[in-house]
Formats: C-alpha cells, structure tokens, sequence
C-alpha cells in the first residue's frame, strides 16, 4: 500500500478527485491511500489564522509557519526519511522519472500551497520541491494531484494491465507513436498494414520506428539524451 499525505487548506479538492476514476478505484483496492490534513485545524488562535502579511510590505498573504510544521509533525509517517514535497513554481520540473522513483516508496508527503506561497522556513521540511511547469496556479492542489496521479498508476495494480504503463510515452524516453482501434478504415483513412498483420515483430518494429519518427519531430530534445542502438540511429538519419 502506497500512501500519500496531503497537507492542504483545501482537502475537498483532493478527496473528490482521488475518491474517482483510476485513483478512486486503486483506494478502494487497497493500493493506494491518500489522507488530507488541513493546517487550519492545527491553528490555536481564535481566528485559525494560516496565513499573514509579508514582511517588508508587498502584495498577499503568506502561509504562516506554525500550522503547517504542527500538521506536518502530527502525520503517523511510516518512515521518517520518506519523501516530503513541496509544489512551488521555482521547483525542479517534475518529470516521468520521478515519478517512477516515487513510485517505488510506500508513502510521500506532500504540501500544497496557498495565496503567495510558503513562509521560507516551512520549505525546511522538504526533502524535494516540484513545478509542474513555468505558469503559476492559485494552489498547490491541482500540482499535488498531478504527483498523485502519476505515481499512483505507476504502482503495482492500480492500472488494470501493467504493460500499458510500461509502453507508453517518456517510459522508456521516448513518446509514444500512433494508436488504432477498430474500424480498420474510417472516413478514407485507413489503419497501417503492418499492425493489423498479426506479425508481433514486425508490429514491434514499427512502434518503435513510429516512436522515434514522433518523438525526433516534436521533441528532438528527448532524442539527444538516449542511448540508440545501430538500427535506431539508421532509422533517424533516413527521415
Ligand atoms: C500563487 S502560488 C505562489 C507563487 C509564489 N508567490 C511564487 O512567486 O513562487 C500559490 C501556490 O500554488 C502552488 N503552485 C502554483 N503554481 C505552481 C506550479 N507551477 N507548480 C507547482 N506548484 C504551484 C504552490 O504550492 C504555491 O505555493
């Protein structure tokens, strides 16, 4: 069982994605667990207070540091050494392979934040910080469900078959090409020969030439960090 701990002002936002779909599902077979704590019920003061104005003046409230090490502090974490995420834009773009490396924990912990952002003592906590790309959202939860969702289908049973997650883009570096389903013609266009041949080598060769072809044309970046074998590399040079 692999569990997520959510710190977020907002836990209705994470259980009701994480209650549906492949997610919902994989909670109610036990592989997954996601728990929300939200640090306005470790306030203390009258008002549950999370947040303050910056010092030395500027636009916005900042989150308070407080309640957010005292929620972080009363999480029953299995492992003390298990990771703690923090989502901010200036973190590290998070990336297919981390989430293959989480996917290997049995818990991580993440924080979610809020109006501008963390106090800078709260980022002491993290053991990572994640962006989900260079834009910047009102929360935090919509980058932790991102992680969430990820990791999630990348443990062991939660996506029905375990090869579809094997195969598909950025598993092994690169995108994935063209998929088909039935009918074999629609509208004029027609599903390529080779896939509807029933020759597994040969549908194994064109997937990935057809992966290469996709993944040279839209992100060549993707291309100069592999490892290519002899084949692949003839393959590339002749498109
Ligand atoms: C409005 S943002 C704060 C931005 C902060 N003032 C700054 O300039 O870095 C509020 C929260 O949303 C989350 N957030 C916004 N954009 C994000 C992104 N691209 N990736 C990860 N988290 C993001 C973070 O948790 C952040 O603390």
């Amino acid at each position: 069982m692999h569990i997520f701990h959510v710190i977020t002002l907002f836990p209705q936002l994470i259980s009701s994605y994480c209650e549906t779909s492949i997610v919902g599902r994989g909670q109610k077979a036990g592989k997954i667990e996601v728990k929300t704590y939200n640090p306005r019920d470790f306030c203390t003061d009258n008002y549950r207070r999370v947040d303050d104005t910056p010092y030395g003046g500027g636009a916005g409230m900042v989150l308070k540091p407080e309640p957010f090490y005292k929620t972080f502090e009363a999480i029953e974490r299995r492992r003390q050494d298990s990771p703690v995420i923090i989502m901010t834009p200036q973190g590290v773009p998070f990336k297919h392979k981390f989430a293959q490396e989480l996917a290997h924990e049995d818990e991580l912990t993440i924080f979610c934040g809020h109006y501008e952002g963390f106090d800078e003592r709260i980022r002491k906590l993290a053991s990572e910080e994640y962006s989900i790309g260079d834009y910047v959202l009102t929360g935090g939860e919509l980058p932790a469900l991102v992680i969430i969702d990820a990791v999630s289908r990348l443990v062991p049973g939660v996506v029905g078959k375990n090869a579809s997650v094997v195969d598909e883009s950025f598993a092994d570096g690169l995108l994935e090409g063209p998929q088909y389903t039935k009918p074999a013609e629609f509208r004029g266009m027609v599903v390529p020969e080779v896939i509807r041949s029933g020759d597994h080598k040969e549908i194994a060769r064109w997937r990935r030439q057809e992966a290469l072809r996709r993944t040279a044309q839209r992100r060549p970046d993707l291309i100069a960090s592999l490892d290519l074998s002899e084949e692949d590399r003839k393959f590339l040079a002749d498109i």
